[in-house]
């Protein structure tokens, strides 16, 4: 690799047959919102996952926001999400005019804190005809949206034990965990719905796009119709509810269906890249990996480590055109949701933001880029 060629965060990897299918929806004309590539991508990802049906969305974040709709939440209600995510479930929360509950994370696996999340329920919340009603606001919760971090998952049989004693619908978003599976079931697939991303930088892209995933036809047709703006009669143009236009187009959808062909070597180089960067860098003073569970399989989406000085890190690599980036602004601290409630003890979700730093880990990489990396972190901490 020559010295001065950059090694980039994450980007797509497009060796299938992405080009075959695009030019096919070309080729056909079929390149807008419907076209055959939709249903075999649907189909492909619900085989994939295990999931009875699949619903395909713009992106992950309207994913979620029709599956909030679905639940029924509503403006006097409260849904429970981790403080550690990226914000786009926080925002699909308020889209639907309810209250983010932000829950702080294990400082293990920077997933939802579990111990912490069924002491609040208890201690807050009383349930009242089969609700679970926030005694201090009076709003129901709705959902709890457990954020599957970086690939990781947290314990999916205490959780669905939780919801069940508490009355809540479990929403996942498993947009950065295609691939990711507890006790060998996939992610997306414990509550009512999971949600997908297919953004530039998953393990699998659209580009833009997403995905529902649920066991339910009746949720899966609610959800395809909500995405299609609510058209109530085939020919007629008749809505019978505020719709949305938030189909996948034909052409994304080919581009899908060649991704997930792709996805079981995207899952295999994921891991012999997360296993090298842990052998080589366990000797760097201070370094702290995200420890996965045993029952857990990780899609090892983004490669994050917790290092001393990590933003003086950042820089250094910057320097040597090497990207990496911090991970998000814990929620409890942006501006437009510092007055919800933050269920937390440590303020763990600082902690980490505080000291994280993702690495180069595309599907793409090489070995030979790779060491480059760990090189120059070695030698950033005088190793
Ligand atoms: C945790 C999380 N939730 C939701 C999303 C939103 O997905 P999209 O960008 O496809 O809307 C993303 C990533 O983009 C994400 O990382």
């Amino acid at each position: 690799m020559p010295a001065n060629n950059h090694i980039p965060l994450s980007v797509p990897n497009l060796s299938g047959n992405e080009w075959t299918y695009i030019r096919n929806c070309l080729d056909t004309n079929w390149v807008s919102s419907v076209g055959a590539y939709v249903e075999k991508f649907e189909k492909s990802v619900a085989a994939f996952t295990g999931a009875r049906y699949a619903v395909a969305t713009s992106n992950g974040t309207a994913a979620l926001h029709i599956s909030l709709m679905l639940a029924g939440t509503g403006p006097k209600d409260s849904v429970l999400v981790p403080d550690l995510t990226f914000v786009a479930p926080v925002n699909a929360i308020k889209y639907t005019g309810a209250e983010p509950l932000l829950v702080d994370v294990d400082k293990n696996t920077w997933q939802i804190d579990l111990p912490l999340l069924e002491n609040f329920l208890e201690k807050e919340t009383r349930q009242k005809e089969k609700s679970c009603i926030h005694k201090s606001t009076g709003r129901t919760i709705r959902a709890v949206l457990p954020v599957h971090v970086l690939g990781n998952m947290c314990d999916m049989n205490a959780l669905r034990e939780i919801a069940k004693k508490f009355n809540l619908l479990i929403i996942e978003d498993a947009t950065e965990a295609l691939g990711s599976r507890f006790e060998k079931k996939h992610s997306g697939t414990f509550g009512m719905t999971g949600c997908f991303s297919f953004n530039g930088n998953k393990i699998i892209t659209t580009g833009g796009g997403g995905m529902i995933v649920t066991d339910s036809e009746k949720i899966a047709k609610h959800a395809k119709h909500l995405t299609t703006q609510a058209k109530s009669d085939p020919s007629e143009y008749v809505h019978d509810e505020v719709g949305y236009n938030y189909r996948l187009v034909n052409i994304l959808a080919a581009m899908g269906l060649a991704q997930m062909e792709l996805l079981p070597s995207f899952l295999e180089r994921k891991k012999e890249v997360s296993d090298l960067y842990r052998q080589e860098l366990s000797s760097v003073p201070g370094i702290k990996f995200q420890h996965t569970a045993q029952n857990v399989s990780s899609n090892n989406w983004l490669f994050t480590v917790s290092v001393p000085r990590h933003r003086k890190l950042i820089e250094f690599l910057r320097k040597n055109r090497i990207e990496t980036r911090p991970l998000w602004k814990p929620m409890h601290r942006l501006k437009m949701f510092r007055k919800c409630t933050y269920i937390s003890r440590n303020d763990v979700s600082s902690s980490l933001y505080n000291n994280c730093i993702s690495l180069p880990c595309s599907t793409g990489i090489t070995n030979a880029e790779l060491l480059s990396v760990i090189k120059k972190i070695k030698s950033f901490y005088g190793k």
